[in-house]
């Protein structure tokens, strides 16, 4: 089933938050860049290392994994160097009166 999930206030999230959010069996990343958000798999897609403590590049918008630093688009999810070959899944984001939601499926 398709729907959209109630994730968190638009107004607390600021540039460059980091935000860590648990759906089911689903663990997601919801972060803010250039006034927009994303959200991803918080898992990296190399080895087990969970990106909520890794180091985001605001300007270029990516996510860098805190256990070997592949660096990762927030857009789409894309690895931009070794060791991370997979891109992680990436979830749509609507922003609706104030509240952020992603579309899960
Ligand atoms: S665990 Fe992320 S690059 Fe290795």
């Amino acid at each position: 089933m398709t729907e959209w999930i109630k994730v968190c206030e638009t107004k607390p999230l600021k540039n460059g938050d980091l935000l860590e959010f648990d759906y089911g069996d689903k663990n997601i990343l919801i972060s803010k860049a250039g006034n927009k958000v994303y959200a991803t798999d918080r898992i990296c897609t190399h080895a087990y290392a969970d990106l909520s403590t890794g180091f985001m590049n605001e300007n270029e918008k990516t996510i860098t994994c805190p256990l070997h630093m592949s660096i990762f688009k927030l857009e789409d999810g894309t690895p931009q160097n070794l060791p991370a070959e997979e891109p992680l899944k990436t979830y749509r984001v609507k922003i609706q009166d104030n509240w952020v939601y992603i579309l899960m499926e």
